[in-house]
């Protein structure tokens, strides 16, 4: 019984060899891996990429083929089972893919396929534009900031900030459209500078905004942080939005002072009264 599973075995192992050689006694190339040299598969316009090309078994010398959406690239010659080298630029949206090679040699003169591979293009956020529709405030009136990044790959994700400190949770925009967050002008005064900062899937690639000003008509009646948000996001800790979205909506106050441009109207009405006073609070 050993005997015969012995036989079996050898048998099967023989007819295995006898398929994967033809006549002239070359061995037939293993579907070759085609993979990006650089292990990642995010590209920027511009850059230099590797693709390797490969079949781990097989009589060389083999014939290496790149087809990019199914039309040849380019075709290289290897003496030996050594990876083929395919190098180019990404020049344009059509250049990430979809990628594919060929292996062929005398005993696989069909071509064996390789998996198809596609690179996805990165583009780096550019500076985010921080503005607010209205120009003037008054006592009890909401006015919004937006923060725009015109390019960059989308999602990107915008904190706010007052000076150092965030006054939003990140704010994930899966379209190319403004994150916006509210602020509801109540009291006080409060040199506050304001600025967003964009991010998005490029590695190390965050922008700040241009500043952003409330004028400033008065000293601070309070310097409480009060925005629910304890300690400032660390610029450099990407991870740490995931505990910022966390945080329950904003419910206490923070002071905020905004420029007050008075139209003739109102000029008798709000001369004893020279300061606007502001409560920040947060939308979604
Ligand atoms: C990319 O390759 C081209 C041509 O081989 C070369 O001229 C260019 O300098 C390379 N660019 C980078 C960023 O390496
Ligand atoms: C591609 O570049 C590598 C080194 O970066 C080089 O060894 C290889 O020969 C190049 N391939 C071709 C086809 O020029
Ligand atoms: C590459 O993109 C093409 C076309 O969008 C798609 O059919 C194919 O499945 C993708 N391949 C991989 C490996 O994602
Ligand atoms: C966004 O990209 C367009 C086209 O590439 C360019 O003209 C424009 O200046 C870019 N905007 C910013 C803010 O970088
Ligand atoms: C300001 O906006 C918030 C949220 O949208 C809303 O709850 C509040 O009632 C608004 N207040 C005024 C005075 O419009
Ligand atoms: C990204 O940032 C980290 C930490 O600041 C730094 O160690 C790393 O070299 C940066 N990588 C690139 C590609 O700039
Ligand atoms: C905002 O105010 C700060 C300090 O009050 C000042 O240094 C900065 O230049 C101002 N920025 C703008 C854009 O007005």
């Amino acid at each position: 019984m050993f005997f015969l599973t012995i036989l079996l075995f050898s048998y099967l192992q023989m007819s295995h060899q006898i398929q994967k050689t033809t006549a002239n006694g070359k061995e037939m190339l293993s579907n070759p891996r085609l993979m990006s040299v650089q292990r990642t598969l995010n590209v920027v316009m511009n850059q230099n990429v590797s693709l390797s090309c490969h079949s781990d078994s097989g009589s060389p010398p083999v014939t290496y083929t790149l087809f990019k959406h199914n039309q040849k690239v380019s075709t290289l010659n290897r003496p030996d089972l050594t990876p083929a080298l395919f190098n180019l630029t990404i020049n344009s949206a059509s250049d990430v893919g979809e990628y594919k090679c060929k292996a062929e040699n005398k005993a696989s003169s069909d071509g064996k396929y390789s998996n198809s591979l596609n690179f996805t293009l990165i583009e780096p956020i550019s500076k985010p534009v921080l503005s607010s529709p209205t120009s003037q405030a008054k006592k009890g009136q909401n006015v919004t900031l937006s923060c725009l990044s015109e390019n960059g790959s989308l999602p990107i994700t915008y904190v706010f900030f007052k000076g150092k400190q965030n006054i939003s949770p990140p704010v994930k925009m899966h379209k190319r459209e403004a994150a916006v967050i509210f602020l509801y002008i109540s009291s006080s005064s409060d040199f506050g500078t304001y600025k967003c900062r964009a991010g998005n899937s490029f590695r190390n690639n965050t922008k700040y905004s241009n500043s952003f000003n409330f004028t400033v008509a008065e000293k601070l009646k309070s310097t409480r942080s009060s925005t629910g948000l304890t300690s400032p996001v660390n610029a450099e800790d990407a991870e740490s939005y995931v505990i910022y979205t966390e945080i329950e909506p904003v419910t206490s106050e923070e002071y905020v002072n905004f420029p007050i441009i008075r139209r003739e109207d109102e000029k008798a009405e709000k001369a004893a009264c020279p300061t606007v006073y502001s409560t920040v609070f947060t939308g979604d």
